[in-house]
């Protein structure tokens, strides 16, 4: 890719538009959610992380404290024209870190099936079946100790 990545929070009106609507159109859209369906009441307390390529938001993720001890990665989505290039990896690795700094000793997330292999490849073990969304994706419970 030869445009620069940057990697991190968004930080103007505009990135932080671009940042949830890139949310609700890999996340929502396709299940015939309405726009502002994607955001949930914990967003204004958690850590974001966008990466922008010439003022574009092409990757996003969001990470949450559970606990002392654990985080939550949720919300990854990469624009569908940018699958394939690390960038679902930096996003993680970007909310690895965060998760880190705040003191967690492990993260969790909540895979669609179409993503487990993903979160395999970057260190995630399945501990459980989770939830249906939408009566019709299955979510995998994953998991990844940080020490
Ligand atoms: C899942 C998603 C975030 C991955 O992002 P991405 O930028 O395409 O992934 P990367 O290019 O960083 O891939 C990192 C590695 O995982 C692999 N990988 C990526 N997606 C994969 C998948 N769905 N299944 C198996 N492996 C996958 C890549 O080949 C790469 O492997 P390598 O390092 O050995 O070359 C992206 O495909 C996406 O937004 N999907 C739709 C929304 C979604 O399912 N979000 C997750 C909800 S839990």
């Amino acid at each position: 890719m030869s445009e620069e990545l940057q990697v991190r929070c968004p930080q103007t009106d505009e990135e932080w538009q671009q940042y949830y609507h890139l949310r609700w159109s890999v996340l929502r859209q396709p299940w015939g959610e309405p726009e502002g369906s994607e955001r949930d009441e914990q967003d204004g307390e958690t850590e974001h992380c966008a990466v922008v390529a010439d003022g574009r938001v092409i990757g996003v993720g969001r990470l949450q404290m559970n606990s002392h001890e654990e985080a939550q990665i949720r919300y990854m989505a990469v624009a569908p024209d940018c699958h394939g290039r690390g960038l679902g990896r930096r996003v993680v690795e970007f909310l690895e870190e965060k998760a880190r700094e705040l003191g967690a000793a492990r993260l969790v997330l909540d895979a669609r099936q179409n993503a487990v292999g993903f979160y395999l490849i970057l260190g995630y073990n399945v501990t459980a079946d989770s939830y249906l969304l939408f009566g019709k994706i299955q979510h995998y419970r994953m998991q990844k100790d940080l020490y």
